[in-house]
Order: C-alpha cells, then sequence, then structure tokens
C-alpha cells in the first residue's frame, strides 16, 4: 500500500477574510463608500495597517522610491537567490468596494505566513509586493509603481507625476512617511503571481470557482481637451454657438456608437468630464474628458485610437471648437507565462476547483512584472461582475479557496 498523501496546507481563512474588511475599513465612510486613493492620507493609513500585519508576521519591511511596499521573507541559505513575488495593490479608485488588490496583497501575505508556519523551506526568497498607484485615478499612469519598479518608467518621472489635485507623487510619498530608499527593481524576482477578483461577470455566470489568466488586454488612456467659446444661453441661437459641452457628448456619443458596430471585445469609457465654467446659464467654453479605450488585440486597439483621432478632427471642424489630446497611458496587450497557468489548473485541479483560462479585462501589475519574468494570475469570480464600486463582492469560500491555490502554486514555484 502507498503512503498516505501528506495533510494538504491550507491558509487561515479567518485571518485572511478578517484582513481584508479590516483593512477595508480603512477610508471607507459610513456609506460604505472606499476611497483610498494613491499617497493619501487614507493610503498611509492602509500602509500603516499592512506595514504592522507584515512586520508581525516577522517578514523584512522595505519600501522602494516610488512607494511600492515589500514584504521579504529569506532564510540564510536562500538569501541571494530571486525571489517569487506575489501581491497586487492596496490604493483604490473612488466608492470602491474592499476587494480589488486588496485581496492579492493580503493573501500573498497568509500564503507567506501559512508556508513559515509549516516549516516549509524555499529554495529562494519569498515576497509579497503591495504596488503604489496601480488604480491611476490619483496619477496616470495606472499600474505606475509596478511600471517603474520594471523599469518602464524613469524613478523621476515616477516622482514627478502630477495629481489629479495638483499634487507631486514625490511630495506625497515624503509628506505620508512611503517615500522608501531603495532603488526600485532592487529585489529580483524570478517569477510573479497575482490572485485578484475577477471583476467581470464570467466565472460567476459560469459557476466556476478559479479563473487561470493567460493575459490581460491593451490599454489606452487619453484626455481631451475642448475649447469653445463661453456666451450666453438664452441669446445665443443654436447655430451660432461653439459649444465644448456638446463637443464632448458627441465623443461619448461616438464611442459607443463605433464600439457597437463591430463584433469586437472592444470597450470604451468616458469616465471623467469637467465643464468649465460649468454654470446652468452659460455655453461651456471647455470641457475636459478621460477616454479609457481596451481591447485584447493590439490591431484592433490602434484602429480604435485611430477612429477616434479622425472622428476628433472632423469633430471640431463642425462645431467650431478646438480639441487637444495627451496620452495619459498605453499599454499593448500582454501574455502571461503557459507554464504558470498549468500550474494554476494543476492546483485548482486537486483542490477539486472547478476553473478556465480567461483574459483579463482590467489592467494589473502583473502585466508589467511580466516585462522582467514569468508571470500569471489567478482569478476568483466577482458576484454579479461588479467592480469599482462599493457593492463589489466575493464569496468567503472563493476568496479562501483562490488563497490556496495560490499557496499551491507559491509552493511549487519555491520548492
Ligand atoms: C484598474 O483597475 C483598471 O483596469 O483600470
Ligand atoms: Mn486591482
Ligand atoms: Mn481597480
Amino acid at each position: 500500500m502507498s503512503a498516505p498523501a501528506p495533510p494538504r496546507l491550507s491558509i487561515d481563512a479567518d485571518r485572511l477574510v478578517g484582513r481584508i474588511q479590516d483593512l477595508g475599513r480603512i477610508g471607507r465612510g459610513d456609506d460604505g463608500k472606499l476611497t483610498r486613493l494613491a499617497a493619501s492620507e487614507a493610503d498611509k493609513a492602509g500602509r500603516d495597517q499592512f506595514v504592522a500585519w507584515l512586520r508581525a508576521a516577522g517578514l523584512d519591511v522595505r519600501c522602494d522610491r516610488v512607494g511600492n511596499l515589500f514584504g521579504v521573507w529569506r532564510e540564510p541559505e536562500n538569501a541571494d537567490g530571486a525571489a517569487i513575488l506575489v501581491g497586487s495593490h492596496i490604493d483604490s479608485v473612488i466608492d470602491a468596494g474592499i476587494y480589488d488588490g486588496c485581496y492579492g496583497v493580503l493573501a500573498g501575505l497568509e500564503a507567506i505566513e501559512t508556508l513559515r508556519a509549516s516549516g516549509f523551506k524555499p529554495t529562494r526568497p519569498v515576497a509579497v509586493a503591495a504596488f503604489t498607484n496601480e488604480e491611476g485615478v490619483r496619477f496616470a499612469p495606472d499600474m505606475l509603481g509596478s511600471l517603474t519598479y520594471v523599469g518602464g518608467l524613469a524613478v523621476e518621472d515616477g516622482l514627478t507625476a502630477t495629481a489629479t489635485d495638483g499634487a507631486a507623487l514625490g511630495a506625497e510619498l515624503e509628506r505620508i512617511g512611503y517615500a522608501g530608499s531603495e532603488a526600485p527593481g532592487f529585489l529580483r524576482p524570478c517569477a510573479y503571481v497575482e490572485l485578484h477578483i475577477e471583476q467581470g461577470p464570467v466565472l460567476d455566470r459560469e459557476g466556476l470557482a478559479i479563473g487561470a489568466v493567460e493575459g490581460v488586454q491593451g490599454i489606452s488612456w487619453r484626455r481631451v481637451t475642448i475649447e469653445g467659446v463661453a456666451n450666453h444661453a438664452g441669446t445665443t441661437p443654436m447655430t451660432m454657438r461653439r459649444d465644448a459641452g456638446l463637443a464632448a457628448a458627441r465623443v461619448i456619443a461616438h464611442l459607443r456608437d463605433h464600439v457597437a458596430g463591430s463584433n469586437a471585445p472592444s470597450v470604451a469609457t468616458v469616465g471623467s468630464i469637467a465643464f468649465e465654467p460649468n454654470a446652468i446659464n452659460v455655453i461651456p467654453s471647455r470641457a475636459r474628458l478621460t477616454v479609457d479605450l481596451r481591447d485584447p488585440d493590439e490591431r484592433r486597439l490602434q484602429e480604435m485610437e485611430a477612429a477616434l483621432d479622425g472622428f476628433l478632427e472632423k469633430l471640431a471642424a463642425a462645431e467650431g471648437v478646438s480639441i487637444a489630446v495627451e496620452r495619459l497611458a498605453r499599454f499593448a496587450p500582454v501574455a502571461f507565462d503557459s507554464n504558470i497557468v498549468e500550474l494554476i489548473e494543476g492546483a485548482a485541479e486537486r483542490r477539486g476547483l472547478t476553473s478556465k483560462r480567461m483574459t483579463s479585462g482590467a489592467g494589473h501589475d502583473a502585466q508589467m512584472l511580466a516585462r522582467i519574468c514569468p508571470t500569471a494570475m489567478i482569478f476568483v469570480p466577482s458576484v454579479g461582475g461588479i467592480s469599482h464600486n462599493p457593492k463589489e463582492f466575493t464569496l468567503a469560500a472563493h476568496l479562501v479557496a483562490g488563497a490556496n491555490v495560490l499557496l499551491d502554486v507559491v509552493t511549487r514555484l519555491a520548492g
């Protein structure tokens, strides 16, 4: 008879779910809306809590110059090796839920604590990261911390990134005490695995537990500024207006029509708009809006960008306005490492969990880490596919299942 299989290691479910709830209270109002923008006071409080947990777990806490935070587990016999890195981000959008990013960071910590407590001897360091400004709501580009970490953005350019409120990232990190001294990239990873809620409807709708994520779609962010002429709302005939507000509305409608007219999975969003002078009886002289275009196919993404450029040119002539476009972020689609994707599938199967391969619709730090080391992601279901919304929710059983798959993958990679 063969020897019985050793008992499978599992993360501490109550500790993980409790920490997600605890971190989720930081920056959340009585209305349940969480706003913990990068390098804000709330971000400082969230970071302080995360660092306290890292210290309590006995990890070596490091912070780099753009505020990326790390908890490193090194043993004397493996100290020089490249690290297995896990993590995500703890900054949030405006009026967020509590799972986006935080789940991957806290599950990463949980996997490390579980392995340490079990007596597991990793052949290389294992570290958990919380990257700065993943969301990109306060500072552009999104994923600024991980982009800088992999050398895709110069540190000085990261530190001088200007917030929507005018502050510079470097000064804000100094202010909140998280302008670290490490050079971004100081910790050399040999693999990166990010666990995240799906933030879309696929796993929930199909009743599956785990997504083995093969890649991330491309992202294009622009700011469009339309200059018209302010004039009196009551006296200016409709044919004599140079209305920046109307032109902005036409941009939104164009994007919708363009995407709806194709069978592709392209998506387009105007999520932010501001008029000047913004008064009921004044034709807007200026409109500033953001455009978020995404597509898993780089060629189609380029076509969407070109179609928008062509539309804006015609719009300016037709409405008598001038239009300036600023590029805020541009990331091509990314393919993840097939070996790690297979490890994720295998780990799910061994735990009796259903899974499917999928592409991420959301942007993630993993798409940056993929530039420097084998990388993949694990998704768990988001109830109703709701995210970037206080109603974002994932069942505790799914959170725990995903964290156990992460634990198994880290065990394989570090063993
Ligand atoms: C981040 O959540 C993004 O995909 O915009
Ligand atoms: Mn996220
Ligand atoms: Mn997000």
